[in-house]
């Protein structure tokens, strides 16, 4: 039986290289694992979780969706969609809502960093692991690639799916995080003890995103914050944190070892020299990326078939098992 993997990402703000590196670039990799069936979905029901332009949201989404091509995931081999076009997410998020305890919820780290952030905290910021535990469990999924920050989320969807499976009788599946050895938090460039962040990127110098041009590119990266000895080194030494990331973006990137990274800046004469090879990994990284998704974003009736596909096929899977759960759980079916 193949593993079924699914994985997602908000349409909210620019994508940068820390979600590249964390998540989508192994997305792509795991499409390419004849063991796996894939299911990747831009999560705009999750974007609504802090205020959005409605115009600019349905644009991110589209420019999301190309994206997700332009990166290389191909519809044929995977399935991509719109959260928001197959309907069992919001639905079985309310199912899953009525089993899952509210102090599991207030728990969570990142709904404590985010709403010590938001002037109103909307129920929907709350809630959103429970959309997420949705996305995962209706999909039986048995594995979610995702960066660190999302390791807690994916640990409550296992325990909604145990309380379920407790409650009513098997019913989902267990999923397990999936985590990069290397590359799972790439940090701010900008200040290295503080993680890449989409709220953040629109900060000249924090973030490089992957429809950014060279030039940018490279001054983000010629401007990155370091320390001030010259040792390039991985270490896990909060002084070095900022080498520390340069070399991880740099050893993801080319695909070497640690050993084999640090050789490479061996006789380099600072940290200047090692800056400019993380820019030129970076540029030939995301060069292709930014010329496939202009062309792609030319052809929005493509996009939107594409977009189609992908929901139907999702609903194929999702809906049987939203079924089952509205059974077990005392609803006349229609
Ligand atoms: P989102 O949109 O914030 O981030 C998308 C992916 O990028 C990873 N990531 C990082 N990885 C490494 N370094 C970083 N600095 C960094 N920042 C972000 C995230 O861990 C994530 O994998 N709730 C999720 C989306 C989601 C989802 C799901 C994921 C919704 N439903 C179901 C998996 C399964 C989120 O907001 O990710």
């Amino acid at each position: 039986m193949k593993k079924r993997i699914f994985s997602g990402i908000q349409p909210s703000n620019v994508i940068h290289i820390g979600n590249y590196i964390g998540a989508v670039k192994r997305w792509v990799e795991s499409q390419n694992d004849a063991e796996k069936e894939n299911i990747f979905c831009a999560v705009d029901l999750h974007a609504l979780t802090v205020p959005q332009d409605p115009k600019m949201l349905r644009e991110r989404t589209l420019e999301l969706m190309a994206l997700f091509l332009a990166v290389g995931l191909d519809p044929d081999k995977s399935i991509l969609f719109v959260q928001s076009h197959v309907t069992v997410h919001a639905e079985g998020a309310w199912l899953l809502n009525c089993i899952t305890p509210e102090g599991w919820l207030k728990k969570m780290t990142q709904y404590k960093d985010k709403s010590a952030k938001q002037e109103i905290v909307l129920t929907g910021l709350l809630d959103y692991p429970v959309l997420m535990a949705a996305d995962i469990l209706f999909y039986d999924t048995n594995e979610v690639p995702v960066g660190n920050d999302q390791k807690q989320h994916v640990e409550l969807a296992r325990n909604i799916a145990e309380r379920f499976n407790h409650l009513f009788g098997e019913t989902f599946v267990v999923p397990e995080p999936l985590i990069a050895e290397a590359g799972a938090r790439i940090m701010a460039l900008d200040d290295p003890t503080m993680k890449m962040s989409k709220s953040m990127a629109h900060v000249k110098g924090h973030s490089v995103n992957l429809l950014d041009d060279p030039k940018d590119i490279e001054r983000a990266i010629m401007r990155a914050k370091t320390d001030s000895g010259s040792e390039i080194r991985f270490s896990k030494d909060a002084e070095k944190a900022g080498v520390n990331n340069l070399l991880t973006i740099y050893q993801v990137l080319t695909g070497k070892s640690q050993e084999a990274s640090e050789l490479d800046f061996a006789n380099a004469r600072g940290y200047g020299d090692l800056k400019k090879a993380v820019a030129e990994v970076v540029i030939s990284a995301t060069e292709p990326i930014r010329n496939r998704h202009k062309e792609i974003m030319t052809d929005r009736a493509e996009l939107e078939r594409i977009m189609r596909v992908g929901a139907d096929k999702a609903r194929v899977i999702s809906e049987p098992r939203l079924a089952d759960v509205k059974r077990k759980m005392g609803l006349i079916l229609p």
